[in-house]
């Protein structure tokens, strides 16, 4: 699709919202011992084997991850992986950035949502979602990732 008929090198941002730089130590039992850290690197390396561009970004704050989807508009990004954390339960903001910037955007979680409070069933970016991916842990980022490069 967006990724791998470019000849020149892709662009795929990763968006890490609140309380996601504690993973490892966060809730291990929920949402697994993977450091953030670890998580980014993988995404970096296997990104670079397939001749594209990763960057990530993590903020504990709404405005900041919605300043960075801004950027994205002009920065050449060409589809981002997001975990929303609890802003996706919340965050209509956050949805208007991910809309207004039109970049086609996959939605992650590390835990099933829809098996856990009710208050977790709702996202309010799903519907503008190229697809979500919940419940398989920090795989579900490199399996985002995949299907982004995958030619289509
Ligand atoms: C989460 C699920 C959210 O409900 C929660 O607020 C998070 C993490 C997940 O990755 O499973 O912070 O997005």
């Amino acid at each position: 699709m967006i990724v791998g008929e470019n000849p020149f090198m892709q662009k795929i941002l990763i968006l890490h919202g609140p309380n996601l730089n504690l993973l490892g130590d966060r809730e291990p039992e929920i949402y697994g011992t993977t450091r953030l850290e670890d998580i980014d690197a993988r995404l970096t390396a296997r990104g670079r084997e397939r001749h594209c561009e990763v960057r990530s970004f993590q903020s504990n704050w709404e405005g900041a991850l919605i300043d960075r989807i801004h950027e994205a508009r002009k920065d050449g990004t060409q589809a981002i992986i997001i975990n929303p954390g609890g802003l996706t339960h919340t965050s209509v903001a956050l949805r208007d950035a991910l809309a207004a910037a039109a970049i086609p955007f996959i939605e992650v979680h590390l835990s099933n949502v829809h098996a856990r409070e009710a208050f977790r069933n709702q996202s309010f970016l799903s519907q503008l979602a190229l697809g979500v991916i919940s419940g398989l842990g920090a795989r579900g980022y490199e399996l985002a990732l995949d299907y982004l490069l995958e030619e289509k």
